[in-house]
């Protein structure tokens, strides 16, 4: 086919319009089909024919006065914004209308009425579909220290007719007396955080248009350090024996340890090992922990008699073996 033959086809399509209305009929596309709130919407009209005096864009079905968006008028190169103009349309030489940060109450029926030279004009409708966009979660805080700070997290935007519901780590929030929620539930307050809050928090909103989830925030809670253990929990060790010692504190971000042996620095780490021991050995052991993020720390005294190999009856934990030394 040469550009002659072309050109022919595309009179042709024109000329149908009047009377095969289906073949290239003037139609209304909106790009995208499905417009998310907030987000911009082309509503494009093709095959419009070429003997056009004046495009107008109501809002509704009918071509009612209260209901004009804008106007175009071709001969006089004049627009008109009608009373439906929010500012945010703007209307094309080729009669597409663009949508800009559309809401929810733009959804509904657009109509291109399409005044021709010869005087009549023609609808043409088109239903546009916006939708609520997906959620975002805005925190005043990612990180909080546990017992201390208060985070409050909002699913974002606000809504009418809309039900908010937030999960943390994939479950239902804990029905703590500390977590509550406000302004309809999209306002989740984490009052002096606490650890099991710590994760990776979800908004889901419902309403008639649909189910749309936020993308995760994750908050970090930082706590501890609780009060240390020391393992073995033995208070007797035998003299000659290697003594081992190690203490554990829960505490988030790991805490640092360390220990002193009668009052005197002895080791900044979290495990003592004393080679061979002897009765100088002996004594308080205190094992102190801290966590510089939270600024908290905590110790734990433990007394350790090394006594002589016939003395040291049983290995048992300080209770049972105690008696047979008293
Ligand atoms: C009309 O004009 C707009 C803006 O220039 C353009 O994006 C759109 O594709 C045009 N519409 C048609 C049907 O060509
Ligand atoms: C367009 O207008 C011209 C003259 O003004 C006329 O000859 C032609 O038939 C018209 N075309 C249509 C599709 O109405
Ligand atoms: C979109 O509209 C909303 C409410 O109508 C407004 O708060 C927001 O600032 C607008 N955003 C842009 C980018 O114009
Ligand atoms: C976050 O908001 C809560 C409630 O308004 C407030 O008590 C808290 O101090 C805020 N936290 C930060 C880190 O600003
Ligand atoms: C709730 O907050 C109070 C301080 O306002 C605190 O003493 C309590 O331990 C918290 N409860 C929980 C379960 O975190
Ligand atoms: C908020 O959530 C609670 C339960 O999580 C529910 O009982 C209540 O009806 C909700 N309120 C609103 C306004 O959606
Ligand atoms: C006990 O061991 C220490 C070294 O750990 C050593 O300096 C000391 O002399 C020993 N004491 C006795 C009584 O063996």
């Amino acid at each position: 086919m040469g550009p002659g033959s072309a050109r022919w086809i595309s009179v042709t399509s024109v000329l149908t319009i009047w009377n095969i209305p289906s073949a290239a009929a003037p139609a209304i596309e909106a790009v995208p089909p499905t417009v998310l709130e907030g987000k911009n919407v082309l509503l494009l009209a093709h095959n419009l024919p070429d003997n056009l005096s004046a495009y107008h864009w109501f809002k509704g079905k009918e071509p009612l006065d209260k209901d004009l968006i804008i106007m175009h008028e071709i001969k006089s190169q004049e627009t008109k914004q009608g009373k439906l103009h929010s500012g945010r349309e703007t209307l094309y030489p080729n009669g597409s209308l663009m949508l800009q940060n559309v809401t929810l109450k733009q959804s509904g029926i657009y109509n291109l009425n399409i005044h021709l030279k010869r005087g009549d004009s023609f609808p043409c409708i088109h239903t546009l579909e916006t939708q609520l966009s997906k959620p975002s979660i805005r925190s005043n805080g990612t990180t909080a220290v546990e017992g201390q700070d208060t985070v409050e997290i909002t699913c974002d935007p606000p809504f009418l007719k809309t039900t908010y519901t937030w999960r943390l780590n994939g479950k239902e929030l804990p029905g703590d007396t500390n977590v509550s929620l406000s302004q309809g539930n999209t306002t989740l307050t984490l009052l002096k955080v606490s650890r099991h809050l710590k994760g990776r928090y979800e908004c889901k909103v419902q309403n008639p248009l649909g189910v749309f989830r936020s993308n995760p925030f994750t908050l970090d809670v930082f706590y501890g350090p609780d009060n240390p253990q020391i393992f073995p929990p033995d208070k007797y060790f035998e003299e000659g024996k290697n003594l081992w010692l190690s203490c554990q504190a829960t505490s988030h971000p790991k805490a640092q340890y360390s220990w002193n042996v009668n009052g005197e620095h002895w080791s900044s780490r979290q495990d003592i090992f004393i080679h061979k021991v002897n009765m100088s050995n002996s004594g308080l052991y205190t094992c102190h922990v801290n966590n510089p993020t939270t600024g908290r720390n905590d110790f734990k005294v433990k007394e350790i008699t090394i006594v002589g190999k016939w003395l040291l009856v049983t290995s048992e934990p300080d209770s049972g073996v105690q008696s047979n030394f008293l």
